[in-house]
């Protein structure tokens, strides 16, 4: 297979002289992590990362242009469109690179990145059973995938399974290698409709014994014109499942206001492409490691926001004078929009201060978003715009009346980020205009139980261990 056969053609592209907003941008319109940089007769002359551009922003010297922060094209690997897929997944690994731009006359024709490298590679596997067994490639990339991977063959005895699905199944691959799988073998199990009929199905649900809900696709291993067995991919979708049905519990403003904004919108695809990470963070050298990859993050984080303002409505916050619900759930929904991340792996030690964006900026960007393409009101756009700052950098003329609720959506934002990459368990009571929050998770640093009062903005912060009055700490 050759590049042309993969690459993807809705090229994200600027002129030489677009300013950060303007690749900003077209980043976001194409959901891409790279911008091509062209000059006046279309050619490539460089290309511009999402790295690129945060360092640019952060120095933000005035007047840069693409010219000025992109990777010259000298130092770019290009592909051509005859350049076969697994020379392109060979140069992708070896460089350390997620990205490579496809080239005619040195005009770009499309780009490549790891994702569609995968998905020819797990296509591939469809076709012969060995390739997928042996190529190295395929391995590796299975290894380090978060959805779980089950080889079946054809006398329902599973033959592979990879870390993810280790992990998931509580079992060992020694242990279930050879064996033969029940589950598998049941009359509903989609694996055996696979193995009978040849044609794969995806997004499969499948719930297991233990109330587990698992998202599943599962392919057909050819051999021949034969069935030799069924390649299933799945991810553990339980949380999301039952965060869902509580949303459905609820059955109130919050919930359908939800459902009317996100299905089929640019909003949840934008949003369920923005990673989130959970990482370690070293003290020492201020480090994190990356421990895991969310990869629809942003789309939990907003899932999470809303399942709490849904419990703080059911307090009855929702019903304190400043703060409107429509208004609070559209700021939620859209708040983190114009959120770019990097791309992180798993084991990756990076600087965070150097690879992540200052959250200030997302908020301005989002804003800008919601202001000019989805014409929200003034009040949602203010709140998003300021989401990150606190009271005492706000602007002089921020309008009071929303005070109450951006305090509101800077803790219910802290407490989603906490459920979506902290794995938190948190708590409120409300009393008038005052909060408490608890949050308990593993990490000691952000057990904790926060009062604020939402119209003033008075906050005590009481640690595990003391309580400390005069320390003010922001939530997120
Ligand atoms: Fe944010
Ligand atoms: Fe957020």
């Amino acid at each position: 297979m050759r590049a042309s056969e993969i690459m993807n053609a809705e090229l994200p592209v600027v002129m030489s002289d677009a300013g950060p907003v303007e690749i900003a941008q077209e980043m976001l319109k194409r959901s891409a992590s790279h911008v091509m940089v062209t000059n006046g007769e279309g050619k490539l002359i460089g290309l511009v990362s999402g790295f690129d551009l945060r360092r640019a922003v952060a120095e933000s010297k005035n007047g840069l242009t693409a010219v000025d922060i992109m990777t010259p094209r000298s130092k770019l690997v290009v592909a051509f469109q005859d350049t076969p897929v697994d020379e392109v997944a060979r140069i992708l690994t070896e460089k350390q690179i997620t990205q490579m731009p496809v080239v005619k006359d040195e005009v770009p024709v499309g780009y490549l990145n790891l994702s569609q490298v995968l998905k020819y590679t797990t296509e591939k596997a469809e076709k012969t059973k060995d390739e997928l067994l042996h190529s190295r490639q395929a391995a590796l990339l299975i290894n380090s995938m978060r959805e779980g991977v089950v080889v079946v063959d054809k006398d329902y005895c599973i033959r592979e399974l990879n870390p993810a699905a280790e992990e998931s199944s509580g079992f060992s691959a020694e242990a279930l290698v050879g064996r033969q799988s029940k589950a598998y073998m049941a009359i509903d199990s989609p694996v055996r409709k696979v193995m009978e009929n040849g044609e794969p199905l995806y997004n499969v649900e499948v719930q297991n014994g233990m109330g587990k809900v698992y998202l599943t696709n599962n392919v057909p291993i050819m051999d021949n014109g034969t069935v030799e067995g069924v390649l299933q991919t799945f991810s553990d979708i339980t949380e999301v499942k039952q965060m869902h049905f509580q949303l459905l519990k609820t059955r109130d403003e919050l919930e359908k206001a939800f459902a009317l904004t996100l299905p089929n919108s640019r909003v949840e695809k934008k949003l369920k492409s923005t990673p989130e990470y959970r990482d370690i963070y070293n003290a020492d050298t201020g480090m994190i490691e990356v421990t895991e990859v969310i990869e629809d993050g942003g789309y939990l984080h907003v899932v999470n926001a809303l399942k709490v303002a849904a419990d703080l409505n059911e307090k009855g916050m929702m019903s304190l004078l400043g703060v409107d619900k429509d208004t609070l759930v559209q700021a939620l929904i859209f708040h983190d929009v114009g959120k770019s991340q990097p791309v992180l792996n798993v084991g990756q030690v990076v600087d965070p201060r150097k690879v992540f964006e200052q959250s200030e900026l997302h908020a301005l960007r989002s804003a800008d978003i919601v202001e000019t393409y989805y014409k929200k009101p003034q009040d949602v756009v203010q709140l998003i715009r300021y989401h990150h700052h606190k009271d005492e950098d706000l602007p002089d003329d921020f309008p009071s009346h929303l005070l109450p609720m951006l305090r509101l959506i800077r803790i219910i934002d802290g407490l989603s980020a906490g459920l979506t990459r902290r794995n938190a368990r948190v708590g409120f009571r409300a009393n008038g205009s005052r909060l408490t929050i608890l949050e308990n998770n593993g990490h000691p640093d952000f057990n904790r139980t926060v009062e604020v009062d939402l119209y003033t903005g008075r906050q005590l912060v009481y640690t595990e261990k003391k309580v400390d009055s005069a320390k003010r700490e922001a939530l997120n």
